[in-house]
């Protein structure tokens, strides 16, 4: 396409002023913004008017399909195991990956997994897992297909899958342009599509820490989703699951990765259990692999072996202690009661503020920086003791940290109405 045919600034002021963009006109922003003819900031003005404006389902189809085709697609069906993918709209202590993968893996599936880096107020794989020291992310496809072979499992930086979405990722990031249906949708399904997988399976958060809000619009999102999964061929469910309180206790890139320690080694909180457990049956199944228990991997190390390798295989040394921040503020419960209402939002926002997240582009983030959640909602509280562990490396960041979890979380006599962890689950 001729680089005369669009511009920039009549494509931002299309979709401003609420206009439909053609398909030709996505085709030319994606590949032009992904070769650097449009700039950050005609993209970021872009980004926010489809935050204001929307897409619609067309256009998200073709917006998707431009970002797939930006990049290069996997090819894995010379694999002799069936191929599957998970994926998470994004939440607070949000580990789950880091156990599934291998425990998928230890049943008999292959899961090539692209992933992002933290994205506003949650984490990202690929910042908790090379909090491991050594591990690289950065795997050349090659080497993703050995280990596919070898052993099932390949965590790597989604950047050469889907090219458009590394940078339009990072630009969302510090642009406050990540909440939008439209955008959480295409960037989520041009790396799974991208990924050469058979199956999907996608975890939509709801609730105070996912980026929709509503229950509606997670649905909707869902719906999005599978439809486009369908639509390339690759059988594709989504499970709504409840992201109001923080998933499990720690909240941080090496706090997370030992937490997901802890459950592969057969503990750990239930809540990471039971939805990585259920996100695990629902792989199997759509893989088509039968009568094998997920929940058994972790009490039998089969997952926990299966993790050990894959990190040996990515170069990462679990001998070396985890990086936690040198500097810790408390904070202790002034009565005793019953905990209330953890909002997953502002506990992500202190665990960015402590540096788990960036502010700016390619920002260096504190692998030890993060939150360790001591009571859960409903559990008895009694006066004086920890309820919260704030990490960092920089002490001068505890006071934004502390005045961001300030409000966000009570004790008191009655307790909170929990919900249920799996909320529904989405087919097409
Ligand atoms: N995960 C992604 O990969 N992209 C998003 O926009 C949100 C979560």
């Amino acid at each position: 396409m001729s680089q005369f045919t669009f511009d920039a600034p009549t494509v931002i002021r299309t979709k401003r002023d609420g206009g439909r963009l053609s398909d030709a006109a996505i085709d030319w922003v994606i590949d032009a913004y992904t070769d650097g003819h449009v700039a950050d900031e005609q993209m970021a003005a872009l980004l926010m008017a489809v935050f204001f404006r929307g897409l619609d389902r067309g256009e998200i189809a073709r917006w998707t399909a431009a970002m797939v085709a930006s990049g290069e697609v996997l090819d894995f069906s010379g694999l002799p195991l069936p191929t599957v993918g998970k994926h998470s709209t994004g939440g607070v202590g949000d580990k789950t990956t880091l156990v599934l993968i291998p425990m998928v893996a230890a049943c008999g599936a292959a899961v090539p997994k692209a992933s992002g880096r933290g994205l506003g107020h949650t984490g990202g794989t690929l910042d908790k897992l090379e909090s491991i020291p050594g591990l690289r992310t950065d795997l050349p496809i090659g080497r993703v297909r050995e280990q596919l072979t070898d052993l099932g499992a390949a965590i790597f930086a989604a950047g050469q899958v889907a090219p458009a979405d590394k940078k339009l990722y990072a630009l969302r990031d510090i642009t406050a342009t990540v909440e939008s249906l439209p955008l959480v949708a295409s960037s989520i399904m041009s790396k799974k599509l991208a990924e050469g997988i058979g199956a999907l399976v996608l975890d939509v958060k709801v609730g105070a820490g996912a980026f929709l809000k509503t229950e509606e619009q997670c649905r909707d999102l869902a719906h999005t989703m599978v439809a486009l999964g369908a639509a390339h061929g690759v059988s594709t469910s989504a499970l709504l699951t409840d992201m109001s309180y923080p998933l499990g206790a720690a909240v941080g890139n090496a706090l997370e990765v030992a937490e997901s320690l802890e459950v592969l080694a057969g503990g750990g909180p239930p809540d990471v259990v039971e939805l990585t457990v259920r996100l695990a049956e629902e792989m199997l199944t759509l893989a088509g692999v039968d009568g094998r228990d997920p929940g058994q991997t972790l009490q039998d190390g089969t997952a926990m072996d299966r993790f050990r390798r894959l990190v040996t295989a990515q170069g990462g040394d679990l001998s070396v202690p985890l990086p936690f921040g040198a500097h810790t503020e408390t904070v202790t419960a002034d009565r005793s009661g019953t905990m209330g209402d953890i909002d997953a939002m502002a506990v992500g926002l202190t665990a960015w503020r402590l540096g788990a997240g960036r502010s700016r582009p390619g920002e260096r983030i504190q692998a030890g920086a993060g939150v360790q959640i001591h009571r859960r909602p409903g559990d008895p509280v009694v006066a004086g003791e920890p309820l919260f562990t704030l990490y960092t490396d920089t002490p001068e960041r505890f006071a934004a940290a502390m005045a961001e979890l300030d409000g966000a979380w009570s004790v008191g006599h009655t307790p909170p109405k929990l919900r249920p962890l799996i909320i529904d689950r989405i087919t097409s």
